[in-house]
């Protein structure tokens, strides 16, 4: 790793930032949020469909039905990855394709699909990182209880050796879930998110599930021989504006360490389980399971946006997504924001990757999602996004800092290959880095993945 400043005549120069040799480079997505195909080859459907399909939950009613048609464009998706230098690709797999029912019978079609995605990636040399769960569980699991039943867990881990059989020989590197936080919280307590529940008990049962899930579909991969297994979670540094500590080291227990350490240390840390037993009691958490959440991880998947700013606010009653927040107050962001209104600071990935090495030196880390949205509009064949470019510019400048300062990151994946269903909020929220013209389908990648590819081809800015 070298840092030097390079002036070059007429503009003040940045410094360099050359990443270390062998950091990986690439993008990210997720099933339902560019898949569409929503019913065919035996697809069934996922939570996403029903809740998206519901009045009012979805902006203007978007739904995932045809998102970027990826199931059928994905050869031109993967030849675009390849234009644009990307060594990785993050993606995730539909269990709603793969095991319709959740448990049971098999859909080769499902299976077959992402065999082919497979394969036209190493054939455009393209490292494919699959990620087993993106929040689409199968409605009949749903039905059964979701997440907030234990057998749910379970029936992850046999479609985890489902997808693994199949894949196994062409894929190293196994993430199980993306962000149980927000399955859980937004999933079960706040509603904002499918399946729309709105049950804080249901949502601490969810989350051990979740884990629960993590740790044996760690360990079916691991016995099958995966390479590599990771988790990512959705990290955020929580930074109390009024000087205190007490507000920030609770919120900070639970929306990072109460997925953290039972996954990392193999036990829940005790301010957590005092809010946990407020809330619907700790009979969930049976004997021996933190042995089974507690696996080898070669790698923490980070999904960093932006820190979260609390103070002390006595008679404030708790926030939805956050139970156990009675007398904390959420801060409203100060400074400039993206589209989706959260605040824009670089400094929070850096200190958050120097905590976790700190904090958690056994694993290695990658950053599995980073990124914006902003108002994009196409402008002819071009798309002038300086915003989302200053934004990756400022946030790989703060992840080569946290390398240099010893944080042992691995590679950056950036949030999100394309324009696509952003969840609550729709086709409103553009986070690609190539836009998408969702009437005609067209991509158009924009002056960022114009200059994330010199920032590839360089290792570094
Ligand atoms: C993350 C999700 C991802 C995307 C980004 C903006 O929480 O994992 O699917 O919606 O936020």
């Amino acid at each position: 790793m070298t840092e030097q400043t390079i002036t070059t005549t007429g503009e003040a120069a940045a410094p360099r930032a050359v990443f270390p040799d062998g950091f990986v480079w690439g993008a990210a997505t997720a099933s339902y949020q560019i898949e569409g195909a929503a019913t065919e080859d035996g697809r069934g459907p996922s939570i996403w469909d029903t809740f998206s399909k519901t009045p009012g939950k979805v902006a203007d009613g978007h739904t995932g039905d045809v998102a970027c048609d990826h199931y059928h464009r994905y050869a031109d998706d993967v030849r675009l990855m390849a234009d644009l230098g990307l060594a990785a690709y993050r993606f995730s797999v539909a269990w709603p394709r793969v095991v319709p029912g959740g448990t049971g019978a098999v859909n080769a079609a499902g299976l077959d699909f992402y065999d082919r995605l497979v394969d036209e990636l190493l054939a455009h040399g393209v490292t494919p990182y699959v990620t087993l769960y993106h929040w689409d569980l199968p409605q009949p699991l749903e039905d059964a209880g979701g997440w907030a039943a234990r057998d749910t867990a379970r029936h992850f881990a046999d479609y985890a050796a489902v997808v693994h059989e199949r894949l196994g020989d062409r894929v190293r590197t196994w993430t199980t879930l993306n962000e149980p936080w927000v399955a859980a919280f937004l999933g079960y307590c706040s509603g904002e998110h499918a399946p729309g529940r709105r049950d804080p008990a249901a949502a601490f049962r969810a989350a051990h599930h979740l884990l629960l899930g993590h740790g044996l579909a760690a360990q079916s991969l691991r016995a099958a021989g995966a390479a590599e297994v990771a988790l990512t979670l959705n990290l955020s540094p929580v930074v109390q504006t009024d000087g205190g500590e007490d507000a920030a080291r609770l919120v900070d227990g639970l929306l990072n360490r109460q997925f953290l350490d039972p996954a990392l240390r193999g036990r829940y840390p005790e301010d957590l389980l005092e809010i946990v037993a407020r809330h619907g009691g700790l009979g969930h958490i049976k004997d021996g399971d933190l042995d089974v959440i507690h696996q080898p991880l070669d790698l923490l998947g980070i999904n960093y946006y932006n820190p979260t700013h609390v103070s002390a606010a006595p008679g404030q009653p708790a926030a939805p997504p956050f139970p156990g927040t009675e007398d904390i107050r959420f801060d409203p962001p100060a400074g400039p924001t993206t589209a989706m209104g959260w605040p824009i600071d670089p400094s929070g990935l850096e200190s958050l990757l120097v905590r976790l090495s700190r904090d958690y030196p056994e694993v290695g880390l990658l950053v599995t999602e980073n990124g914006a949205a902003f108002d994009d509009r196409p402008d002819g064949d071009r798309v002038r996004d300086d915003d989302r470019v200053a934004f990756l510019d400022g946030h790989l400048r703060a992840a080569h800092a946290a390398i240099a300062a010893g944080a042992d990151l691995r590679g950056y994946l950036v949030w999100s290959l394309l324009d696509n269903f952003e969840w609550a909020f729709g086709y409103h929220k553009r986070f690609g880095i190539v836009y998408i013209d969702f009437e005609t389908q067209r991509r158009v990648p924009k002056d960022s993945a114009l200059w994330y590819r010199e920032v590839v081809r360089r290792n570094g800015l």
